[in-house]
């Protein structure tokens, strides 16, 4: 057997692990996702603030004012429920500053990351912050 040949060898093995173990994390990740999306809209309204908003939400503090100083300012221009929702909705679905109703929240923080939350679960909870925070 020539070196060449056992270099090759090795090249080849070494290409075909990577690409099984890079497989194996794209479908680990496809799987997690999957999961993800399963328990999101199984959690009721509740446990989905409670997950997913109120950990920057609860107070005001480092990361993001209370929601209640939020839903003040979206209660003054919107008292509707449907319009209430339709607006915070546009807002957790795309944040621009253009969009931000509550001014201050952007002089004292940055401006809130889009997260790939479904459309129902958003809807929901939404509801909730309106009708119980
Ligand atoms: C990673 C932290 C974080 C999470 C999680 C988070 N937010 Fe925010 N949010 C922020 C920050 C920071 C601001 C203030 C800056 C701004 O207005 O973008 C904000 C602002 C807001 C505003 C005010 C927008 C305006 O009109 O001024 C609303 C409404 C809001 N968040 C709703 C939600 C909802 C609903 C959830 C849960 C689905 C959520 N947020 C989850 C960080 C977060």
């Amino acid at each position: 057997m020539n070196k060449n040949y056992l270099i090759l060898l090795t090249l080849t093995v070494l290409f075909f692990s990577f690409g099984l173990t890079f497989g194996k994390t794209d479908r680990n990740i496809e799987l997690a996702k999957q999961t993800n999306k399963a328990v999101y809209t199984q959690l009721s309204p509740a446990e989905f603030y409670k997950k997913q908003c109120a950990y920057c939400h609860e107070s005001e503090g480092l990361i993001a004012p209370d929601m209640k100083e939020i839903k003040k300012v979206y209660l003054e221009k919107y008292p509707q429920e449907s319009l209430f929702v339709k607006a915070m909705l546009d807002f957790v679905k795309h944040p621009t500053k253009e969009k931000a109703l509550y001014k201050k929240g952007l002089e004292n923080y940055t401006l809130m990351p889009k997260m790939p939350f479904k459309e129902e679960d958003l809807k929901g909870v939404i509801d909730y912050i309106y009708k119980n925070i």
